[in-house]
């Protein structure tokens, strides 16, 4: 039976996370507090429009819809001048063995995440031609943990979501993927992805074996 394989990007494939994080801290500090990294788990996997709400919830700050769409547009910037200078030195440790495992074993691969610069962003990195199929931020509308996502990701692979693996690092993308009803992978700390099927601190401790064990 054919195999699905979906990856989240930011903090799955390349270490963005962190600039997403900077870009939100840099708003909430003008907007006069504090944006902690623990806060920022809640931002993982979540939509642009989402974050920001939750992060003018976090400041008790009313806004405007100008003034909103405004912080939108200002933190995309600040993010964007982040990823500019990104390069392949950016992909995290051993995604591109991973990737081309699948590729050697045929199996199709997508990308599934809440992002709407994506597709750039794996360009930069020079990983797009690994990927079938690529679900993102501009396709969906309903953000994770809703299982939109990775289900038109599977429609697009052609593969039954039973039958499709999700490599996440946040906590809304284990919930999309378990909703899905796909096999969901844990990058990152197993304890705060306690709902994982399985969980990997990143992909250097994924062996062939277990990679292979997926396929069966
Ligand atoms: C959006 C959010 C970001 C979140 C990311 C998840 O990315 O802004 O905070 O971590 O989704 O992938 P954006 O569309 O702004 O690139
Ligand atoms: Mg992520």
């Amino acid at each position: 039976m054919k195999k699905g394989f979906i990856f989240d990007l930011d903090g799955v494939i390349v270490d963005t996370a962190k600039y997403h994080y900077l870009a939100w801290k840099k708003l909430a500090n003008e907007l006069g507090f504090e944006f902690t990294l623990q806060q920022n788990e809640l931002f993982k996997g979540v939509s642009r429009k989402r974050c920001l709400e939750i992060l003018l919830e976090l400041g008790n700050i009313q806004a405007s819809q100008e003034q909103f769409d405004r912080w939108m547009i200002e933190k995309n910037e600040d993010y964007l001048k982040y990823i500019t200078k990104m390069d392949a030195s950016e992909i995290l440790p051993d995604v591109p063995r991973v990737l081309e495992f699948l590729k050697n074993k045929k199996a199709p691969i997508a990308l599934g995440s809440a992002s709407k610069n994506a597709k750039p962003i794996l360009e930069k990195v020079g990983l797009l031609p690994y990927f079938e199929s690529i679900v993102d931020g501009n396709n969906v509308t309903k953000a994770k943990p809703d299982p939109e996502v990775f289900l038109i990701a599977a429609t697009n692979l052609q593969v039954a979501p039973q039958d499709c693996v999700v490599f996440e690092d946040a906590v809304a993308g284990i919930q999309a993927a378990n909703n899905a009803q796909m096999t969901s992978i844990g990058i990152g700390d197993a304890n705060t992805l306690t709902e994982a099927n399985y969980n990997f601190n990143d992909f250097t401790e994924m062996t062939d074996d277990f990679l292979n064990g997926l396929l069966a």
